[in-house]
């Protein structure tokens, strides 16, 4: 048997290059393109801010998306294998990236919980009038009503919390168990047309509302001014990183599944762009809306538009609520977008781990599945707790500026300064794809990305330690928020260190 086809055999595969850019695209658009990028540009210069956005897509963003592309192709592994062949000492950060993204699974299938009983709560608007009391006060019985001081108050399950999430994960669970093209792909191929129809709907139905055209206004409107602030410039390269799965080990593992002969750098800017294209799409829709509840309560939408959460969970009901018809249809529509985008990005984060520790430890899909949704689910507790929403907060803030960045930075140098091995893969690339890789590519792998990453990073531990997160207590930052980050470094020394070879004798066999 050739080496290829034995691979085949051997190596799970997506069914059609369709189903790999479907459950790609899902990955990439999440939780994160719904409530995250809205407020993120409206908050960072508005219409300017698509000038740092497109400069990090085009810098960062893509570069990183297609060098992740050309080594999964290439290594056809998993990400502790495919680094520890880049350069013998760095298979730690195959796991850091593994355990950053296991991280990350433990708090996202709780806000998937929170979407799965918002859906039911969209009937009747069971929220009532004043919704941020309804989400902090009685659905999450938040500790001291979310001011910062209740952090330490954890308190027991909140079993309003706990049954969505535990749905959540049964979904989540099958899906795995179901393997990569009876699972994940599947369920691509169904959510991810479903939710572009959901969001188009969604999107008619807010700009067609009254004050829609002030709230797009308030969105869109460019305060050049901001570019100069490095804040914003940060804040456009965090986005980009976390919408678009990169520096999460995921798109490695996924284009490890893909055959031989597929166009990678075209694949990318497909996932890239539409990626970009329904963030976009999201943020007029929220901000349309947003739009509509500023004029109905006579206030300036800067009076409404609030970030992350709030943005989902206490506004959004608002607007709801406020809607002239087909309230309970337009919640359902909202809250099943937001969690059929994050479902299909749920199971692109967990599948990179369950990659990982099959290839380390020989084990089938079941038993790493078994494992991993086991230890998240158990892990996921903590935000179940009256003093969830903090933890999910701190540990959300400290594991995308100091995990995701820093892995990201050093996943860049070591291909490119420590393996040197950015030529190579260029060559991979261009051998298989139509677009090809040329100086913008390496000028930005090798110089701009680094420079600007590194400048991120300090910047960010800066501001840090000027102002607590949040008004978080010091303690509470340090055990939970730093606390998360290091444990993650532990686990992936802790596993790297460990005497087996990250390859199984399969993919091994293959190599040789
Ligand atoms: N890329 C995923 C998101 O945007 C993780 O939520």
């Amino acid at each position: 048997m050739s080496s290829t086809t034995k691979d085949e055999v051997v190596r799970d595969q997506w069914g059609t290059k369709l189903g790999f850019l479907l459950a790609a695209i899902g990955s990439a658009i999440g939780l994160g393109n719904i409530w995250r990028y809205p407020y993120v540009v409206y908050e960072n210069g508005g219409g300017a801010f698509l000038i740092p956005y497109f400069v990090a897509l085009a810098t960062a963003g893509l570069p990183i998306l297609i060098l992740e592309y050309s080594l999964g192709h290439r290594f056809r592994q998993g990400t502790p294998a495919t680094f520890q062949d880049l350069s013998k000492r760095w298979q730690w950060l195959g796991w850091w990236q593994s355990a950053i993204a296991f991280g990350i699974s433990t708090y996202y299938v709780v806000i998937l919980g929170w979407c799965l009983s918002f859906i039911y709560y969209s009937f009747g608007e069971q929220w009532g009038e004043d919704t941020g009391a309804f989400f902090i006060g009685d659905y999450l019985a938040t500790s001291s009503g979310g001011a910062p001081d209740g952090f330490w108050d954890m308190g027991g399950l909140q079993l309003k919390v706990l049954i969505p999430v535990l749905i959540a994960w049964a979904m989540i669970y099958v899906l795995m168990r179901r393997g990569l093209s009876r699972g994940i792909e599947l369920a691509s191929r169904v959510l991810m047309p479903t939710l572009i129809i959901m969001l188009i709907l969604i999107v008619i139905r807010a700009v067609t509302l009254d004050g829609a055209a002030e709230g797009l206004n308030v969105l869109l409107t460019p305060d050049f001014g901001a570019l100069a602030d490095p804040g914003v410039w940060i804040a456009a390269y965090g986005q980009v990183f976390f919408s678009l799965s990169i520096a999460f080990a995921i798109m490695i593992v996924y284009s490890s599944y893909l055959p031989r002969k597929t166009d990678l750098s075209n694949s990318a800017l497909i996932v890239g762009l539409s990626n970009a294209g329904f963030e976009f799409l999201a943020a007029i829709g929220v901000f349309a809306a947003l739009g509509y509840l500023a004029a109905q309560n006579g206030v300036g939408v800067d009076e409404v538009a609030e970030s992350g959460v709030a943005l989902a969970f206490i506004v959004f009901p608002q607007v709801i609520s406020a809607l002239p018809g087909f309230n309970a249809l337009f919640g359902v529509l909202f809250f099943g977008a937001l969690f059929f985008a994050g479902i299909t990005s749920m199971v692109s984060i967990l599948e990179c781990v369950v990659a990982a520790i099959r290839e380390k430890f020989d084990m089938s899909r079941k038993a790493a599945v078994n494992w991993i949704c086991g230890v998240a689910a158990i892990v996921s507790m903590l935000y179940v707790t009256r003093g969830g929403l903090f933890y999910l907060d701190t540990v959300d803030h400290f594991i995308n500026a100091y995990g995701l960045v820093v892995a990201g930075l050093a996943e860049v140098v070591l291909v490119v300064w420590i393996a040197k091995k950015l030529t190579e893969q260029r060559d991979h690339l261009n051998a298989v794809s139509f677009v090809k890789m040329g100086p913008w590519w390496t000028i930005s792998l090798k110089f701009v990305t680094p420079i600007l990453l590194t400048f991120m990073i300090v910047y960010s531990f800066w501001q840090e330690l000027k102002d607590n997160y949040e008004g978080y207590p010091g303690s509470g930052l340090l055990v939970i928020g730093v606390g998360a980050v290091v444990l993650t470094l532990l686990l992936a020394l802790a596993l790297s260190l460990n005497s087996r070879d990250p390859h199984n004798d399969l993919t091994r066999s293959f190599k040789e």
